[in-house]
């Protein structure tokens, strides 16, 4: 009667830190656990970079204007997630202004504030679904109007100025 115990504990050993590894497999190059599971839209692409980033949040504001005029807050919502993605890949890259800089300190202060910068950013997107899972059409538009559009503004004032 050993035996078949015997299988059961082998075949856990195998099973269990293979089912683990599906359900923390990393989000990102969609070629691990599918793409619910990895918290991205089916069918929805990751974005790469800093320009990746910046053309999901171009995208999101885009979409944001339809979704806002129909009063589609799942709509909104999943743009708001869409947009989070955006930042979260442009965050920890660096802004080509840094390239140029000769000082050591300087360009370091300047990556770390876009960062602080982008996390802001970051943070009214989160707002902004909150806003959507509550249905709360005015304080979506809100946070559009006197948030994100101004924070985009400043933001390549500073970090993508004219060349
Ligand atoms: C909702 C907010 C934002 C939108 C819709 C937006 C949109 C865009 C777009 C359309 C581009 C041009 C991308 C391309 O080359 O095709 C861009 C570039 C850029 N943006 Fe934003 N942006 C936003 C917020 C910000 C913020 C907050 C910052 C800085 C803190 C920032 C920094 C930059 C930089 C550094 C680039 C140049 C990227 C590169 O060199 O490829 N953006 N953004």
């Amino acid at each position: 009667m050993k035996s078949p115990l015997l299988l059961v504990g082998i075949l856990s050993l195998v099973v269990v830190p293979f089912a683990l590894s599906a359900v923390q497999a990393p989000g990102g190059d969609g070629k691990g656990a599918p793409a619910a599971a990895q918290g991205r839209a089916p069918g929805g692409k990751e974005p790469v970079g800093l320009d990746g980033g910046m053309k999901m949040l171009q995208g999101g504001l885009k979409r944001m204007q339809g979704a806002l005029a129909a009063n589609d807050f799942a709509q909104i919502a999943q743009i708001a997630v869409d947009m989070q993605r955006g930042a979260g890949a442009a965050k920890t890259e660096t802004p080509w202004p840094a390239e140029k800089m000769a000082d050591a300190a300087q360009k370091a202060e300047f990556v770390k504030s876009f960062r602080l910068a982008m996390i802001d950013l970051q943070r009214n997107l989160l707002d902004l679904e909150v806003a959507a899972l509550a249905g709360k059409g005015d304080d979506v538009k809100k946070i559009v109007e006197e948030k994100l559009k101004p924070m985009r503004d400043a933001g390549h004032e500073k970090y993508n100025p004219e060349k």
